[in-house]
């Protein structure tokens, strides 16, 4: 089962694969190269073709801005089945853009530092990925500077994002609030997902109406990122974006060191680290809810609402011991009802719950991932070990998709999840899931 389990995964992976060295993250619904798709694909190659595995990385960091930020889509080819295309978002008009590759002027979550260490651990061969992490780790590092120095208008060690796509959980529910303070026109565009994937389990026209409205402000202003921080509507801080910029932080501190030298990319990374985990903590940790949320800047309220993302700080090692129990109490009560599978992707007890409708409530394989690799951190050994089970089985029984119904009935009765098929990252993730042998 195992070894037909991975072979099928494998060839996900290959057929994702395109001539211009990176892989789609799924046909024609995303027909490009993104950001965390290559990060958690890249892990997935590295168990059985390392080469992929850092063409992958190699192909996403070329695309790198000059002052160190790496675009969520770079659009490396061309394609006509997916909207918004580069003519929306019209990277060239930052004065920083990437020259050779057209992207987006949006990102997504800093994943690289923890998929290079990933990389060293899974290869055998220490000193060949060594050299390839060599010649990459310090694209990651400006990433990383670029975040602290630009996205951290407070000073605080929080970084802010200022698109839901920036977030990678496009539509949930925890935007909704902020939805409610923006008016965009009724824009008149193609929408090309709504043709490969039942609307039912997409946005709505009037949220794509939101996303579109963000771009333009974006552009507006060149993508500067302070004339964007003092004028979009959306700027918000993210537990699971943190989280992730936290957890690879620390990878790029273990990897410096086992490169040596670099004693002051180091020494930065320590202070960053020890504040962004303190604020972290203090300023996302809501004791009532007994989780992390979100923090919504421009209307200076938090976004007292629980998701996924919520548990995502066990994945960086942030939360102390007493947190850590209170979250897992959390998450127990909130997500781990015995008729759910884990983990749905929005608290399945708030009436803004979906449980087909993308980040509304399904769930997803690489937040899986995350949080079991958080549960594994913190010595949670039966929850980790039903959220590896749970994962593999919904793809046993249902397919490589994009995301799943997390209600065991229905989902066990329709046999086949949603959004994209043959999904990478799904394929990526359950290879270093069947390797784990925790
Ligand atoms: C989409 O088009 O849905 C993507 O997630 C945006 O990055």
């Amino acid at each position: 089962m195992k070894e037909y389990l991975l072979k099928q995964a494998k060839e996900v992976l290959y057929n994702n694969f395109q001539k211009k060295g990176f892989t789609i993250p799924s046909e024609n619904l995303y027909p490009f190269q993104w950001k965390w798709d290559s990060g958690f694909i890249a892990i997935g190659y590295a168990h059985f073709d390392i080469e992929k595995a850092k063409k992958e990385i190699e192909t996403i960091l070329s695309a790198q801005w000059q002052n160190g930020f790496i675009p969520h889509i770079v659009f490396h080819n061309r394609s006509d089945s997916y909207f918004p295309g580069p003519e929306v978002h019209q990277s060239k008009l930052s004065k920083h853009a990437s020259k050779k590759y057209a992207s987006s002027g949006i990102t997504q979550p800093p994943v690289f530092g923890f998929v290079l260490e990933k990389l060293y651990q899974i290869c055998p061969d220490k000193k060949n990925i060594l050299t390839f992490i060599e010649s990459q780790i310090n694209k990651v590092y400006k990433n990383h500077v670029y975040f602290y120095f630009n996205r951290d208008i407070k000073d605080e060690g929080l970084v802010y994002i200022y698109h839901n796509w920036e977030a990678g959980t496009d539509n949930s529910p925890l935007w909704d609030d902020i939805w409610e303070t923006m008016d965009p026109p009724d824009y008149h565009f193609k929408r090309k997902d709504t043709q490969h994937v039942d609307p039912s389990q997409r946005p709505t026209k009037r949220e794509y109406d939101n996303y579109i409205y963000l771009i333009e402000i974006a552009k507006k202003y060149q993508y500067d990122d302070k004339k964007i921080a003092a004028n979009s509507p959306f700027l918000v801080q993210d537990p699971l974006f943190n989280s992730i910029l936290i957890r690879s932080n620390q990878a790029l501190i273990e990897l410096y060191k086992i490169i040596g030298g670099n004693d002051k990319k180091v020494t930065f990374l320590e202070e960053k680290q020890a504040k962004s985990i303190k604020s972290l903590n203090t300023k996302l940790f809501d004791e009532n809810l007994g989780a992390y949320i979100h923090y919504d800047l421009r209307n200076k309220r938090s976004l007292a609402l629980i998701s996924s993302s919520s548990f995502t700080p066990l994945f960086c090692g942030a939360p102390d011991v007493k947190i850590a129990k209170k979250l897992i109490s959390t998450f127990v009560e909130k997500f781990g009802g015995e008729n759910n599978y884990l983990c749905a992707s929005f608290d399945p007890t708030n009436i803004r719950f979906n449980p087909k409708k993308y980040w509304r409530g399904p769930v997803w394989i690489n937040l899986n991932w995350i949080l079991y690799n958080g549960f594994k951190k913190y010595g949670y050994h039966e929850l980790a070990k039903r959220i590896k089970e749970d994962s593999i089985e919904l793809i046993v029984k249902e397919g490589f998709y994009e995301y799943f119904d997390p209600r065991k009935g229905i989902s066990d009765l329709q046999k086949i999840g949603y959004g994209g098929n043959n999904f990478s990252w799904t394929a990526a993730l359950l290879i270093d899931l069947l390797n784990d042998s925790y």
